[in-house]
Order: C-alpha cells, then structure tokens, then sequence
C-alpha cells in the first residue's frame, strides 16, 4: 500500500487573530504546520506530501520543508478559494501508482498522533475510505434563524468528524470529478466520496486531535504531549 499525502493549509486563519494564519503560527519556536508535516514525514508507508497553501506562503513553506529535511514533501501547489478547492489542487499532482491511497489532513491539526495514522492504514485496507470522529456527548439542538429550537436532534448515531480521511486514491478522484461536474461542495472529503455514492468508515478518533482555530484551543490540555 502507497499513502500520499495532502495537506490543505490555504486558510486565512480570522479566528486565530494574527497578522499570519494559524498554520504557521510560532508553536515553541517552529510554526505549527512543522509539526502536522513531521507526524506524517516520518511514516514508512508514506510515498508522498504535497501541501497547498497561498502564494504569498510558498516562500516561507519551502524555508520549513529545507530547514526540517521534510524530504517526502514532493509539491506546493496553490491553495483555492476553498478547502475543497485546495485539496483538488493537491489532488492533480499525485500520480497514483497500483494500491494508492491518499490521506488528507487538516495542517492546523498538529496533535494527531502517528498510532492513530497507523491504525487508519490498516483499517482502510477492508474498507477503502475511513475517517476519525469523535462520539457527541452534549444534547445537540437545531434551531431557526432567530436561535429557537426547532428540535432536539437524537445523538445516538452523531459523530463530529476530523482528519486525517483516508481513501483509495480511484474513489477519491472519481468523486470529486462528480463533485466538480455537479458543483457541489463538501466541508470535509468525505461529504465527497458520501455524494458519489462510495460507503465510510468511521473509527473512534483522539479528543487531542483538536483543530487549532483560536488560541484558547491551545491552552486545553499539554500540548507538548502531543508535538
Ligand atoms: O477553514 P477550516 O478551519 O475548515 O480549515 C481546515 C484546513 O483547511 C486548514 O488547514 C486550512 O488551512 C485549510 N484550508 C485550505 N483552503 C481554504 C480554506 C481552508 O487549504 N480555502
């Protein structure tokens, strides 16, 4: 089995209030997209990492891909206007091989631990596409545009998905052609894949896999645990 790699990192980051995106914020003295490439650098079973980001970041990027010896990245290509767009940006540049699977990983997710990944490529191999969630706990409410409830939702069977999402480098590519030739966007590749019709897996993800939106997100637990 060959994983590539693709990390979108194209987001402007508002939330996190500074000048610079959240993904190359300074994390003790290295920007927090280091260490999100590194998890993933470090894997045998890894082919490949291309990373999507702004233009005006490639410079910067390509600073941290010499400077970590990160030798696996093979791409930085441009980022869309969305994260959709971003991964199919990354998408274009992998040339599948027999037995390709691609990864995609959030770069402000830094936590994901590398048994966590491992234990995905070994899932993938029955089902093909898979993805981490976490089961929800708290009551969840849908309400109108003026924040009444409508309903409360049965938790039952809710997950709150992250990445990484792992799929066969085909149903991927077959879907998001689907997706683009019906215009129709997903938050997260799995919404993809889901709308051409493909099954998901989920598996119990890791409550550490936070992604990183606000600076209070890294004062939750010890952080350097996980880095
Ligand atoms: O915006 P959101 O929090 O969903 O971002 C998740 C990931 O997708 C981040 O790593 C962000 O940099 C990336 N992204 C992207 N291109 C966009 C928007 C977000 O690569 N246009």
């Amino acid at each position: 089995m060959k994983f590539n790699v693709i990390i979108p990192a194209s987001g402007s980051g508002e939330r996190f209030r500074t000048r610079i995106p959240k993904q190359f914020f300074q994390l003790n003295g290295k920007e927090l997209i280091t260490y999100t490439i590194r998890k993933f650098n470090s894997i045998n079973s890894v082919e490949s990492i291309v990373i999507a980001t702004k233009k005006e970041y490639f410079k910067r990027l390509h600073k941290i891909i010499k400077d970590n010896k990160f030798q696996k990245v093979i791409a930085v290509v441009e980022g869309g206007a969305t994260r959709h767009d971003s991964v199919f940006n990354g998408l274009k540049v992998i040339i599948p091989t027999d037995d390709c699977y691609v990864i995609i990983h959030d770069a402000v997710r830094p936590f994901i631990t590398e048994k966590k990944i491992k234990e995905m490529m070994e899932v993938v191999k029955d089902c093909k596409a898979v993805i981490p969630g976490v089961k929800i706990n708290d009551t969840i409410k849908e309400v109108n545009k003026s924040n009444i409830v409508l309903r409360t939702v049965p938790r039952k069977y809710l997950w709150e998905i992250q990445t990484p999402q792992i799929f066969e480098y085909d149903i991927l590519r077959k879907s998001f052609e689907k997706a683009n030739r019906e215009k129709f966007k997903g938050t997260d590749e799995s919404s993809i894949v889901e709308n051409a019709g493909y099954k998901v897996k989920i598996i119990e993800g890791e409550k550490t896999n936070i992604k990183v939106t606000t600076k209070d997100d890294l004062k939750q637990f010890d952080i350097n645990r996980f880095l």
